[in-house]
């Protein structure tokens, strides 16, 4: 059996590596990872791969950055010559990004066999989008995987046959489960006991530069209360251009984004976390770190009614109080999902190898 792994973007990378890993266990089968290259700095990417064990991919179709059309039509044109030649049994994809959708496109013209890892979720906003990669990925993949059981309402509800829907719990998790004991070992310099972790790259909350302004001042007030360390995603990096940046003292501070080992550990010691990832939803969910997302929706509601998540929006006064609140110790309580538990890439493997 011949598989391929298509991957193309941060959040990709440590959904696929336990997958790549469980099913490495398991004779007569044969992998190869495709890197469509829609991430390529060296910190959005390639310290991933070291850092995870992902084997080097044996393809980069290199397609960079582009508009969603530009960047999902070199990803179909790149991969589709390459699908033929390889003939897989089956195609992999991951998450929601344009990577996503490009291979499973080709891959469902083309009758290849596509499995979806991570479908089901559902934000209900259009206007996201994540959610158009989402709702069209499953629409034409043969396996779905889904992370939790509103992953199976929700794909059941459009109309997808049951026997092809799987729920074997949240690969991300996986990643993290394997990797805690080596981020409890991991002293970042000079971190302070109590501060915030903040993440910002969605369009809907940085390419409103009005927002983005009116969000850097509301940080910068919330940094006097307690200090907050802000990875900047290039795309958030590239919108701040422009506007007054914090100084170099400031208890506001901005830096590179992190590999996933140091931004693990930060997370898992931070007092609070302000984001608008949806991976990041769930890694504070698993280690019962309150988080804040600031958004309307999210397609991960398990987050919120089991977990540590709550939604603020985009409203400066929400945010604001639910800090504060939190730290005078008011923060959500929650409880870790069913199957989020290490071991959803081994389901996997189990489900795919069935009959090899
Ligand atoms: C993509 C995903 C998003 C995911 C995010 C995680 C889609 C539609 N969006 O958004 O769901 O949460 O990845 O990071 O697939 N850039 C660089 N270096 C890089 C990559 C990007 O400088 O290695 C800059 C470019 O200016 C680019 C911009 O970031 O135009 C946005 O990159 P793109 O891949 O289009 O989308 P993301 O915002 O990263």
């Amino acid at each position: 059996m011949k598989i391929i792994h298509v991957i193309g973007a941060r959040p990709n990378f440590m959904k696929a590596a336990p997958v790549a890993r469980a099913l490495s266990s398991y004779r007569d089968l044969n992998q190869q990872i495709v890197h469509t290259g829609q991430h390529y700095d060296v910190n959005m990417s390639d310290v991933f791969f070291r850092e995870l064990g992902i084997p080097e991919p044996d393809f980069n179709l290199q397609v960079g950055s582009g508009s969603h059309a530009q960047q999902t039509a070199a990803i179909m044109q790149r991969f589709e010559p390459l699908v033929l030649e390889q003939a897989p049994d089956l195609v992999l994809v991951y998450g929601d990004v344009n990577s996503t959708i490009a291979a499973a496109l080709v891959c469902a013209k083309l009758g290849i066999r596509t499995g979806h890892v991570e479908a089901g979720l559902r934000s209900f906003d259009r206007g996201m989008p994540e959610e158009i990669n989402r709702l069209l990925t499953d629409q034409v993949s043969d396996l779905l995987f889904t992370p939790s059981e509103d992953g199976n309402r929700n794909l059941e509800r459009e109309g997808i046959a049951p026997e092809k829907i799987h729920l074997v719990g949240n690969v991300m998790i996986d990643t993290l489960i394997q990797m805690l004991p080596a981020a409890a070992q991991y002293q970042p310099n000079n971190l302070p006991d109590a501060y915030a972790l903040v993440t910002l790259h969605r369009p809907s909350n940085v390419d409103d530069v009005q927002w983005l302004s009116t969000m850097l001042e509301m940080l910068t007030q919330i940094s006097h209360e307690v200090p907050i360390i802000f990875p900047l995603h290039p795309r958030t990096r590239e919108r701040l251009r422009g506007l007054e940046r914090p100084t170099s003292n400031s208890r506001l501070q901005l830096c590179d984004p992190l590999p996933y080992l140091a931004f693990l550990a930060l997370q898992q010691k931070a007092t609070l976390v302000i984001t608008d990832s949806g991976g990041i939803q769930e890694e504070t969910t698993f280690l019962q770190v309150p988080c804040l997302t600031v958004r309307e929706n999210t397609e991960r509601p398990i987050t919120i009614s089991m977990g540590t998540n709550e939604l603020v929006g985009r409203e400066v006064t929400a945010i604001r109080s639910a800090v504060g609140r939190i730290l005078s110790g008011g923060a959500k309580s929650g409880t870790v999902p069913p199957l989020w538990d290490g071991h959803a890439a081994e389901r996997i493997a189990r489900i795919i190898t069935a009959g090899l």
